[in-house]
């Protein structure tokens, strides 16, 4: 029995058509992440930050999984109970590929909360900065996504999978946003084998025991086939 944690980013989605953050003409270079994607930044224009997110939401809904989440939802299948995927990814395309055990360390676009009461619910497609909140009512939604300067959620299951695994592999993620950056250092030191299948070589690539570059849809099928023996 092999524990294998899996950390996906959005080179994993490229391929399904959802832009990446910091490649040429990614999300940040066309957005400033200080006004979309801080609390301070939806204090000040939460207008501004639906829309970005109301796009991204759209964007999502129309996306199809690729071989990348597919290969990964065979694994699953094959290995029951023994792979966790650990997204960065707010979009839902694992879920729709067949993954079962995935946790949205960022938050997820289908999703809303309430900035008031911290209530939960199913985002619609189109929020808006004075939508009521389901609960108690007061005009705080906002996209339920974990902002620079917020806490990542599910942390406590993460740094337990990751002290339990055997196998560490980083998907797609340029390796430049913490805590996620350090799992690979966190599941070392703990014992696993490292791997990182990314297009280019990320900023801790030297932190991982192999590397292989190229696109997700190629590298990850074949790493997936090479783990069920085919
Ligand atoms: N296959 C594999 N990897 C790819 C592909 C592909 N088809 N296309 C791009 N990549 C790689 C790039 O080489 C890059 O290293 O995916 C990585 C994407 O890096 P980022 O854009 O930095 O995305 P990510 O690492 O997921 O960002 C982390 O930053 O802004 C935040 O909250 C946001 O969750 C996000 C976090």
């Amino acid at each position: 029995m092999t524990k294998i944690v899996i950390l996906t980013g959005a080179g994993i989605s490229a391929e399904s058509g959802l832009g990446t953050f910091r490649d040429t003409g990614g999300i940040w270079s066309q957005y400033d992440l200080t006004e979309v994607a801080t609390p301070e930044g939806f204090a000040r224009n939460p207008a501004l930050v639906h829309a970005f997110y109301n796009a991204r939401r759209k964007n999502a809904a129309e996306a199809i999984p690729n071989a990348a989440h597919a290969a990964l939802a065979r694994l699953e299948q094959a290995l029951p109970g023994d792979v966790l995927i650990v997204t960065q990814n707010i979009d839902d395309l694992h879920e729709r590929a067949g993954s079962r055990n995935v946790l949205h360390m960022h938050g997820a676009i289908t999703r809303a909360k309430c900035a008031a009461c911290a209530h939960e619910w199913d985002a619609p497609m189109e929020m808006r900065a004075d939508d009521p909140c389901p609960a108690c009512k007061a005009p705080a939604t906002r996209p339920d996504i974990v902002w620079f300067g917020e806490f990542p959620y599910h942390m406590e299951a993460i740094w337990d999978a990751l002290r339990a695994a055997d196998l560490f592999v980083s998907i797609g993620t340029s390796g430049s946003v913490y805590p996620a950056a350090a799992f690979v250092q966190d599941a070392g030191r703990a014992g696993a084998r490292t791997l990182e299948l990314n297009l280019d070589p990320s900023e801790n690539i030297h932190d991982f025991d192999e590397a292989r570059q190229g696109p997700a849809s190629v590298l990850v099928p074949a790493w997936v086939d090479e783990m069920l023996g085919r």
